[in-house]
């Protein structure tokens, strides 16, 4: 019994930063992503043989190879989902994952990697009980291996925590946005700046963790739940302005929160404040609606409609490319639901 998926990893648009418990990734509010089709892991789960141990049995390899230093996470993982699935009972499995970016440039990986695993072990499962299981199911199962996983099941933009205003929006998974998506919002892009490829100072696990007790925090949350219901309604009327204002104060407010937490930390590098004060210039010589993004980390997200592509890419290699690592940069289509490999 084997089962293949690729997943593509996401972006958020409303962050994800604190959580309500640690460990199981309850968001402390609610986010919501865009997922970004052309950046994708591929996984294998096979079945090695019975599992008589009562826990956990995995061996994993990355790209073909064992990777110890994901052992810890991924046993974690396994420990919380261990009594929803009955093949981890019954199985001893091998996980086989690689990625189609490039290993070491900073993008971040556990959201699509996550996404995968969850689908190959609901399939797996499927397999074994004959059961279906729910993509809220899968969701939640991506979610206990990190929270910003669960937004990668859904093709549309996925919102991921409850909010007064999203029916059927749950801590627990993500559900795909119900409304019209405006024809200004049909066919975004992402370019990924690599601005920094190195290892983070601070882990984004360790960085939720504090938001605990900081006295900023609450003002935080309240901010992106309003921001989420904004962004929402700028979706479905086309509102560029309100959209692109939106984005770019999330990506701020992420990094405010960093420099307002005790130890306080700089995931932003020189050079992503360069590309910041680029695309605001451009913006406004060239009334071009591309926009910054910032995940926990250096590297700088530029979102824009893919009618503007020409000009985007134009801008990016006459203006940005000397504040790219490598001069490396990755565009992806917006959109995606998780592919079933055969
Ligand atoms: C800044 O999902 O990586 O990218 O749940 O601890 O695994 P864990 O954290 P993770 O946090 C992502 C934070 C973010 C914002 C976001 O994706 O919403």
């Amino acid at each position: 019994m084997k089962s293949t998926f690729r997943c593509s990893s996401n972006i958020a648009l409303v962050k994800y930063w604190g959580k309500k418990t640690e460990g199981i990734q309850l968001p402390a509010n609610p986010s919501i992503s865009f997922t970004l089709k052309d950046l994708y892991t591929e996984t294998t789960v096979s079945v090695l043989g019975s599992n008589t141990t009562g826990h956990p049995e995995f061996e994993f390899l990355f790209e073909g190879l064992p990777k110890p230093s994901f052992i810890p996470k991924l046993t974690d993982f396994f420990s919380r989902i261990f009594h929803d699935y009955s093949i981890l009972k019954a199985f001893r499995l091998q996980i086989n994952t690689s990625n189609n970016f490039p290993h070491g440039t900073g993008i971040a990986s556990s959201a699509s990697g996550f996404g995968a695993l969850a689908c190959c072990l609901a399939e797996l499962e499927e397999m074994h009980t004959g059961k279906p299981v729910s993509v809220e199911q899968i969701s939640k199962t991506a979610r206990l291996g990190s929270g910003s996983a669960c937004r990668s099941m859904y093709e549309a933009p996925a919102i991921w925590g409850s909010h007064p205003l999203v029916q059927g929006s749950s801590d627990e998974f993500a559900i795909p946005f119900q409304g019209n998506i405006h024809a200004a919002f049909a066919n975004m892009m992402d370019a990924v700046l690599i601005v920094d490829a190195g290892e983070k100072s601070v882990s984004s696990t360790v960085g939720h963790g504090l938001l605990k007790g900081n006295p900023y925090a609450p003002a935080r949350y309240g901010e992106a739940t309003l921001h989420l219901a904004e962004l929402c309604t700028s979706l479905e009327t086309g509102n560029m302005t309100d959209f692109i204002r939106i984005v770019e104060q999330e990506a701020l407010q992420l990094h405010a929160m960093m420099m307002l937490s005790n130890p306080y930390f700089i995931l932003m590098r020189p050079a992503t404040l360069s590309v910041i004060e680029a695309v605001w210039a451009f913006r406004k010589e060239r009334d071009v609606p591309v926009m910054f993004t910032l995940d926990a980390g250096a590297n700088v997200h530029l979102l824009f409609p893919e009618a503007h592509y020409q000009q985007v890419k134009n801008f990016i290699d006459d203006r940005l490319l000397s504040f790219c690592q490598n001069k490396q940069y990755f565009c992806s289509a917006i959109g995606s639901a998780p592919i079933r490999i055969q």
